[in-house]
């Protein structure tokens, strides 16, 4: 084991080097024109594997973005990991808002600046490097290693779940290990008990053939920006509470005993709301920040779009409007029982003097774990050694649709153990990721597999 973490301490550099490599590929798997990007990163991906050592590396086609699967198998009687991650990323936009171009990574102050960076290139090649450690100076690993690394996460892996319903045989596993989301904070490492669920939709309002005069029409006709604000606001209520008919129906309340774990978190409210630069934090009465972000639900606007948005002014009554809405679940809402209701409500609350198309659009569920198991003992010894500090177990406010998918048609337990930062910035402008955290994760990583094969 120390041959091992000495040349995963000798090789710093080379890796930054390579992550660069990585994450020069703008893999962005929403936008088709970069579908042969994304299909260079999953090659990419499986030739890092290779080169790692790992076995029958294969480009897995899908209907939409491949998938990468690898494995090594060379350690009999001794438990087999199934490790996840995603090499596909988000958009960029808004481009202008980047200090340094987002596919030309940039080392500034200890931290790596590019998309995909911490969400999840930068975590999944923590992974690669660790499996090619152990392969290099022992020549195999100490457990069995199965790697699905996947291209559509990002837009609600669409196609993964067939593919693992398909091949329940070849993924078996002990455990589910992945690295795809942030620690609770800086110098305090966390493993991921919880995350929330997701519906996404599309509304297109129209109210007219075109634009219009606003002066020769206005007054005679609905306004289709001010119609969809209007029904938007009868989502929620003042005290942030969602208006939609049985919404709250399925979820689960939080228990005394989880919201008094959360209390001991050292959780700082007025420096998170500094962070953000708000200039005061909003959510459902009655809950803590933590509490709201990580157990309850909520709808959220995306994006809006109608009219006349250049500079000066044009006196226009818009054709259309239209928004991106999304709500995050938590257990035990179904997200395709949510998204009934939605439709049924949004269709009730949308006028007569407006046309409405409603589109439904990725999701997925939300996801929850008992975490006193030897798997999850073995991760907080492992990033403990890499860390030099035992984690804290939190929930989280994102989703990773596959991870229940795992749990129901594998029956499998899945380790979140991110190395990711709150304030790294994914999905928005300068996405990074903090190299200490970077490596001690390769050597936190190197552990795991080391305390798995020794679990019992
Ligand atoms: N890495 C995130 C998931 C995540 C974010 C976990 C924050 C914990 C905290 C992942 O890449 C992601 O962004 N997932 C999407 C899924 C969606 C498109 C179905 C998300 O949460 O928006
Ligand atoms: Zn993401």
């Amino acid at each position: 084991m120390n041959d091992v973490l000495d040349f995963i301490n000798v090789n710093r550099d080379r890796y930054v080097d390579e992550l660069k490599e990585y994450l020069a590929i703008p893999s962005i798997s929403a936008l088709p024109q970069h579908s042969p990007d994304v299909r260079r990163a999953a090659d990419w991906t499986a030739q890092a594997l290779r080169n790692a050592g790992m076995q029958s590396v294969k480009v897995i086609e899908t209907p939409g973005h491949p998938a990468v699967f690898g494995e090594w198998l060379g350690a009999p009687g001794k438990p087999t990991i199934l490790f996840y991650g995603h090499y596909d990323v988000q958009p960029v936009d808004p481009v202008n808002l980047w200090t340094s171009p987002p596919f030309e990574a940039t080392v500034r102050d200890g931290e790596i600046y590019a998309r995909g960076a911490a969400d999840d290139k930068g975590q999944v090649f923590m992974h690669i490097k660790a499996i090619e450690a152990f392969m290099k100076k022992t020549g195999g690993l100490p457990v069995n290693m199965k790697v699905l690394i996947e291209g559509e996460e990002e837009v609600g892996s669409e196609h993964l779940d067939d593919f693992i319903r398909a091949h329940k045989a070849e993924l078996a596993a002990d455990v589910v290990v992945i690295s795809d989301s942030p620690m609770f904070d800086r110098g305090i490492p966390s493993i991921c008990y919880g995350l929330r669920g997701l519906i996404y939709f599309q509304l297109d309002v129209r109210g007219t053939k075109t634009d219009l005069h606003s002066g020769s029409f206005g007054g005679a006709v609905a306004n289709p920006a001010f119609v969809l604000a209007q029904m938007l606001a009868q989502m929620k209520d003042r005290g942030g509470r969602i208006k939609i008919p049985g919404f709250y129906d399925a979820v689960r309340p939080l228990s005394d005993a989880e919201r008094a774990e959360w209390k001991k978190l050292p959780f700082n409210e007025t420096r998170y709301r500094k962070e953000l630069g708000a200039p005061r934090l909003f959510g459902e009465s009655g809950y803590t920040t933590l509490e709201r972000v990580w157990a309850r639900p909520t709808f959220e606007v995306n994006g809006l779009q109608s009219g006349f948005t250049g500079d000066g002014a044009k006196t226009v009554l818009p054709a259309v409007s239209m928004a991106k809405v999304s709500m995050r679940l938590v257990p035990d809402q179904d997200p395709d029982t949510i998204a009934d209701l939605f439709e049924r409500y949004v269709k009730k609350v949308c006028p007569a003097t407006v046309e409405l198309s409603v589109t439904r659009m990725h999701g997925g569920k939300p996801w929850m774990t008992e975490f006193d198991n030897k798997y999850v003992r073995a991760a907080g010894r492992a990033i403990e050694a890499g860390f030099g500090r035992a984690p804290v177990f939190n929930r989280e406010g994102g989703s990773i649709p596959v991870v229940s998918t795992f749990q129901e048609e594998l029956g499998v337990p899945s380790v979140l153990f991110g190395v990711g930062l709150p304030d790294e910035n994914a999905h928005a402008p300068d996405e990074k990721l903090d190299l200490g955290n970077f490596h001690n994760g390769i050597l936190a990583s190197a552990h795991l597999y080391q305390e798995i094969a020794i679990v019992d």
